[in-house]
């Protein structure tokens, strides 16, 4: 399995990186959307996947089990399905619909959950759910991006790459969700160039970095929980974002530089740009893009979708 793994590696990392229009700062972009399934996730669900292969903690006849709705899920689906491995993704009824048809596609069984839990959202009923269905099938084994340290340890890639991109480098931003990209690359980096500053970009309402807790509406960034695995981390300073500015910042990135990129992409886009204005020295930052828009059409780039969300937000402000 190691060995088909590998045909895999080929297609994963070394993204683009691209030079975008901006009079503050030499602003650039590593577009991790060009990774194999589509997101960074790739550089994560690999390292899972193949340590735990590795280690003998995953075997041909291992059932795999994530609980995830997003990009992590379709990455681990791919790479389950290239290596015919069982993959038994637990999502709930936030999941986009092009994702649940293509979990549907690739998947050994897809399991949703619909019950809410006490909090009012699904995370806890979905760890129950994988929990329950680890206890009841032999030889499985969780992909679980908040805890493994395979998560981060698979973004070593990347801090090689930024590493070998840049000779004189001052910032880096990225979104933060299970913290396993900022992690890993905050831990190679900061052992080689500490002096690059590592900014955490994470959305409002939630509550990695202790902000108070929002309802969030907004796919891929943030977190209802602090992921364990964020104590290894080294972040200098971290910039939270509200819903409507990230939905401002993804079209600022269309309009602007003609980057059709998803939430985070544009989360940071904003923290950078907004940096950079305040900034009076020209310095040069990077920013990591997880993934596209597409999947994002029916919330961030669909008009009505964003003046309801306004609406909303102001009447949970009013409560
Ligand atoms: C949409 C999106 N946002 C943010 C991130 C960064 O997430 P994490 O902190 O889980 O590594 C990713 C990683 O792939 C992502 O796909």
């Amino acid at each position: 399995m190691l060995n088909e793994l590998e045909k895999l590696a080929a297609f994963i990392g070394n993204t683009p990186l691209i030079e975008l229009k901006n009079n503050d700062a030499n602003l650039f972009a590593k577009l991790e959307y060009n990774n194999f399934t589509g997101s960074s996730k790739d550089r994560a669900s690999f390292s899972i996947i193949y340590n735990g292969i590795r280690d003998g903690k995953i075997n041909e006849d291992t059932t795999i089990i994530a609980s995830s709705s997003g990009n992590l899920a379709i990455s681990v689906a791919s790479i389950c399905k290239r290596l015919k491995l069982k993959f038994i993704p637990v999502i709930d009824p936030n999941i986009n619909s092009a994702y649940e048809t293509l979990l549907n596609l690739i998947s050994y069984e897809v399991v949703k959950v619909t019950e809410r839990d006490y909090t009012g959202g699904y995370l806890l009923t979905r760890i129950e759910t994988v929990d329950r269905l680890q206890a009841e099938t032999p030889n499985s084994f969780i992909a679980d991006q908040y805890g493994d340290p395979n998560n981060y340890k698979g973004y070593a890639g990347l801090g090689e790459e930024i590493l070998s991109s840049f000779k004189d480098l001052d910032y880096i931003f990225t979104a933060v969700s299970s913290s396993g990209a900022i992690t890993g690359i905050s831990s190679y980096i900061k052992q080689r160039r500490p002096e690059i500053k590592i900014i955490g970009v994470d959305v409002e309402g939630s509550v990695i970095f202790n902000a108070k807790p929002v309802k969030r509406y907004i796919s891929g960034i943030g977190a209802s929980r602090i992921p364990p695995i964020i104590e290894n981390a080294i972040i200098d300073d971290v910039v939270i974002v509200s819903q409507l500015d990230i939905i401002r910042g993804c079209f600022e990135l269309l309009n602007e530089q003609a980057i059709f990129a998803g939430a985070s992409s544009g989360a940071v886009y904003l923290a950078a740009k907004n940096h950079a204005k305040a900034n009076t020295v020209k310095a040069t930052s990077l920013m990591i893009f997880p993934d596209k828009g597409h999947t994002y059409l029916d919330t961030i780039y669909n008009k009505e979708w964003g003046a309801e969300l306004a609406v909303k937000l102001k009447e949970t402000e009013l409560v």
